[in-house]
């Protein structure tokens, strides 16, 4: 494989994410490895990814030096970048403004890793410092405007250096220079695909859960469904499915989950702990606060359903990496966004073992497994539902007639998306009720009612997302049925905000 050294980047999963569109199979590890357990891995190459931190800090991450000396070929990105040139001698200041956005790259030299893209290409900066003096050995072969050492190489080392973020979206012809590096220069073959991931995912739970069962939470959803039929494969009825009624679903959610599992002839066990979720959450109005109650509140569900089976030592989720990395903690080397249940959310005291094997990859990596597994086109359609459920799209307090009146707009929004098609072609649509009222006029009467916000957003991996731009005929049906048709909502708003800076759900 390519192994990524993580230095805490929002991106280093982007680079594993590209190499394996390209079929080249990557594996991601703490920049703080040993130098043993790298080469275990039997590397082709090594790439440094980028990260927060200042190489001169007195506390920067550093990888072992000896990577450098296996004769492999590396590329730093970034950070990695500043690493490779502080290791060879160059040097690395503070730049006088941080440049963010996009640059022109323009090539100084022909080489293998810019195979088949083009001078002049646009690629997509974000830092802080910059390298300052040329590392020894090591040539510019690309600037830009505000980089004179945009890309660098020892190419007889074949060792590269990027300023720029070849990994992400708006570096054009990013994923192909990744490509390249894997290929021409590692010598790699594209043989990776996503029934080879599931395979060795279905090898691995074998090796892990032995003879032992597995409970695996189940939600409905695309992730959750994915995970319990890799687990269906690999250990049949060792897998006990739980299902969660939270009391925080949308309406007939549960009935449709419980008919979806039946038609596939799983046995699925539904726990109903409505009132217990609710209770706790009775006057919590803290996001955190209210994340952290239901992430712990259904591991004690989770317990009290293994308590009824022999042999339960595991607890499977479909925690997908979009969860994890804006969940790592500050002490962690990225910065913590919000605890996405199944990860900043679980309790100390949880004493199953977690099966997460949909971890390091995407959603939309997520649905093409899916499909290699067969499941059903509708089941993988669905979009993205938050673990934490409608209580995070109630602002502040969450109750019961709270909940059914933003169900009850939730099913009119949804309703005409399907009708007109846009449900298949947007990432997510919910509504969020804003605990914000507002003076209307209905009839001759004055009213005082709640609004609702509609949420629709395009995205490809929920990392990013921009408003969907729906077509205000929709947008005007949407609004004049939910006002028209419930009763306590007297105005809808349209959300326009991206991400980021926004996040997809409120909370
Ligand atoms: P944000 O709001 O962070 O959401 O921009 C990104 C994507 O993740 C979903 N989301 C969650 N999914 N547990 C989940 O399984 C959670 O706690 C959670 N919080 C947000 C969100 O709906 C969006 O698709």
């Amino acid at each position: 494989p390519i192994v990524v050294l993580d230095f805490g980047s929002q991106y280093t999963q982007i680079i594993a994410r590209k190499l394996r569109e390209s079929g080249v199979y990557s594996e991601i590890v703490p920049y703080s490895e040993s130098i043993e357990d790298i080469m275990a891995r039997t590397p082709k190459g090594i790439i440094l990814s980028g990260g927060p931190a200042s190489v001169y800090a007195p506390d920067a991450y550093h990888p072992d030096a000896t990577i450098f000396e296996l004769g492999l070929p590396i590329l730093g990105i970034c950070y990695g970048m500043q690493l490779i040139s502080q290791h060879f001698g160059g040097s690395v200041i503070p730049a006088d403004h941080h440049e963010y956005g996009k640059a022109k790259l323009t090539f100084q030299k022909e080489c293998a890793i810019f195979a088949d893209t083009t001078d002049g290409q646009t690629v997509w900066m974000s830092h802080g410092d910059k390298v300052d003096k040329l590392a020894n050995g090591f040539e510019v072969i690309g600037t830009s405007e505000n980089s004179p050492f945009a890309a660098i190489a020892n190419e007889d080392e074949r060792i590269y250096a990027f300023q720029f973020h070849p990994e992400v979206y708006h570096s054009e012809q990013g994923s192909k220079i990744l490509k390249n590096f894997a290929k021409h220069i590692c010598g790699c073959e594209s043989t990776w695909n996503m029934g080879s991931f599931a395979k060795e995912q279905i090898k691995k739970i074998q090796d892990t859960v032995g003879d032992k069962k597995v409970l695996c939470g189940v939600s409905g959803g695309v992730d959750s469904s994915v995970v319990a039929t890799l687990l269906a494969e690999a250990i049949g009825d060792q897998l006990i499915p739980v299902f969660v009624d939270n009391g925080l679903l949308r309406a007939n959610e549960r009935e449709q989950v419980e008919a979806m599992f039946k038609a596939r002839g799983v046995d699925l066990i539904t726990a109903d702990a409505s009132e217990l979720f609710l209770e706790r959450l009775a006057g919590v109005t803290d996001p955190e606060t209210k994340r952290k109650i239901i992430g712990e509140t259904f591991i004690e569900v989770f317990d009290e359903e293994a308590k009824k089976h022999d042999g339960i030592e595991f607890l499977a989720q479909g925690t997908l990496y979009t969860d994890v990395i804006e969940s790592v903690s500050v002490k962690g080397p990225s910065k913590t966004i919000k605890s996405h249940h199944n990860v900043g959310g679980l309790p100390d005291w949880m004493t199953f073992e977690l099966i997460e094997p949909l971890r390091e990859i995407f959603k939309d990596e997520v649905r093409l497994l899916g499909l290699e597994l067969g499941l059903p086109k509708d089941m993988i359609g669905r979009h993205p539902f938050p673990g934490p459920g409608l209580a995070i799209r109630v602002m502040g307090d969450v109750n019961k007639p709270d909940l059914e009146l933003l169900r009850k707009a939730d099913t009119i929004m949804l309703d005409v998306l399907h009708a007109t098609g846009l449900y298949d072609k947007t990432w997510q649509a919910f509504t969020v009720l804003l605990n914000v009222k507002s003076v209307g006029v209905m009839g001759d009467n004055r009213t005082y009612d709640n609004t609702v916000c509609v949420r629709i957003v395009e995205a490809t991996d929920g990392m990013t997302a921009t408003f969907a731009h729906i077509p205000h005929d929709v947008l005007e049906t949407i609004s004049r049925r939910i006002i028209n048709e419930v009763d306590g909502i007297n105005r809808v708003v349209y959300d326009i905000s991206s991400k980021p800076p926004a996040t997809i759900e409120w909370e």
